[in-house]
């Protein structure tokens, strides 16, 4: 860790789940932690507003991405493309839209952390739209990673990970869907947000990465 009161982060999708578990850890050290999504303002899927976002900040160490959308299921010969196409607007291309405006604005020694999802290589059926955003984005980052070294790029893979993202389904039906993935994963769990904040502070602190992509899933490849 180098972190001092000069260093700025910024957490996207920071209001939330994962990345709020991630603003609060890098709230506990030195520095700046700028948070922002909707409801703070900013929508990933407005290319002028992330361009206004960024203009307005000085310059900047750290940025994290985890903002993300639901994406429809079902297989892929029925899939509504209206949304599927939707559901890429926010998580891929709201992603790579916030990295390419970001970029400029990094110090040297800085670092962007993405968000992918662990169906981006696991093969489950009816997943196709996660399985191809997610696998678009992981992508994308090693490329990112290349064109902007050394400014380092990585990518968080989570795995099943209790968050606001499930409160619409019902306590039961939420807890039926966690208790079974907990059985079936090799690490007897499912995420919590801490478990996953430590994996971005880990892109963040360890200069020696990137182009990585980092697999917090409970061991989902695995099954
Ligand atoms: N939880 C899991 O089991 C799991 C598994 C695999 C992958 N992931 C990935 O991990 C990431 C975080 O998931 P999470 O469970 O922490 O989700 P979450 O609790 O629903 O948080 C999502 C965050 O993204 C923001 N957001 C959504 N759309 C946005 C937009 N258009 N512009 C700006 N911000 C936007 C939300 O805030 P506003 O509503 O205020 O915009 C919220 O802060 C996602 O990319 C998700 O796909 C999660």
């Amino acid at each position: 860790m180098n972190f001092t009161k000069d260093t700025v982060s910024v957490v996207i999708g920071g209001t939330s789940g994962i990345g709020k578990a991630v603003a609060a850890a890098l709230e506990d050290r030195p520095g700046t932690v700028h948070v922002a999504s909707r409801s703070e303002g900013l929508d990933i899927t407005d290319e002028t507003s992330v361009i206004q976002y960024f203009d307005a900040l000085d310059l900047i160490d750290h940025v994290v991405i985890t903002a993300g959308s639901a994406a429809p299921g079902g297989p892929i010969s029925d899939v509504n493309t209206a949304a599927a196409k939707e559901a890429f607007n926010v998580k891929y291309w709201g992603s790579v839209t916030v990295a390419k405006h970001a970029i400029s604005k990094i110090r040297l020694g800085g670092s962007i952390t993405l968000t992918s999802g662990f169906l981006s290589r696991r093969t489950v059926p009816d997943t196709f739209v996660k399985t191809a955003m997610n696998a678009a984005l992981e992508a994308s980052a090693k490329l990112m990673a290349k064109e902007w070294a050394p400014i380092r790029v990585n990518v968080i893979s989570p795995g099943l990970t209790d968050t606001e993202a499930y409160s619409d389904m019902t306590k039961t039906s939420r807890e039926r869907m966690l208790a079974y993935a907990a059985a079936s994963l090799p690490a007897g769990k499912v995420g919590t947000v801490e478990d996953l904040a430590s994996g971005y502070l880990f892109a963040i602190d360890n200069t020696f990465v990137t182009g990585s992509i980092i697999d917090i899933d409970g061991g989902s490849l695995l099954n």
